[in-house]
């Protein structure tokens, strides 16, 4: 099961059923993502809005079983609290949003934002085929940048980790009980306000 009961969010208001069974789990099965997986997935990144339509994120895929000194190589880039659960994921990848606006070369301040986008679509899908992928921050942009290839002018936004969701027995003691712990949020009133910014 990709979302056991408790890994679902208590959302204090009714949601779709999908937004609340995706979450960023640690433990993997290390079972592989199949090509029609990864083809879902990336067409649901696809199709995010974007600032002016440009589309500013790429991804560098890794997988486990297929382009395994690719896993290594970007398994290495990550912090080590990252690499101590990462390695067991059916797939790595780094994504990297392009700076620029490809038709004047001008700065897309909003780059990140689309970016961050087409990869919370990507994880919606991922939460629907029974996958979930957990992004991090977690991991050495100029390193990735070498291990991956990526040119001037993309920027390497997070690392993420792809795959078949494991029991959190399979984890560490430290790593397994933050998998098992209650699942926070901020209340609404906290990031959200009416009319205006609050005094
Ligand atoms: C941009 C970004 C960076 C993150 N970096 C890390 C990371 O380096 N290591 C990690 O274990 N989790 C990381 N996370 C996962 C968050 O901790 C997680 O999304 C948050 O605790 C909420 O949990 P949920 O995704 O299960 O709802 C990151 C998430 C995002 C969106």
């Amino acid at each position: 099961m990709s979302t056991p009961p408790d890994r679902e969010a208590p959302a204090a208001h009714p949601i779709e059923a999908l937004l609340r069974r995706r979450w960023s789990p640690r433990s993997f099965t290390g079972a592989p993502v199949s090509a029609t997986m990864l083809d879902s997935l990336l067409e649901a990144a696809r199709w995010a809005a974007s600032c002016n339509n440009v589309q500013p994120w790429h991804l560098v895929i890794a997988r486990r079983d297929i382009e395994p000194a690719a896993f290594a190589g970007l398994l290495a880039t990550l912090s080590p609290n990252n690499q101590g659960w990462a390695g067991q994921a059916g797939a790595l990848m780094i994504v990297a949003a392009r700076t620029t606006f490809p038709a004047n070369g001008n700065p897309n301040r909003h780059a990140w934002y689309d970016t961050g986008a087409a990869m919370a679509q990507m994880a919606l899908q991922a939460a629907a085929l029974g996958l979930q992928l957990h992004q991090m921050a977690g991991f050495d942009p100029a390193a990735a940048r070498i291990a991956c290839g990526i040119p001037e002018g993309f920027d390497p936004v997070a690392a993420i980790a792809l795959g078949h969701v494991g029991p959190a027995e399979a984890l560490p003691e430290a790593l397994a009980a933050r998998e098992t712990a209650p699942r926070q949020r901020r209340p609404i009133g906290e990031f959200a306000f009416r009319g205006r910014w609050p005094e």
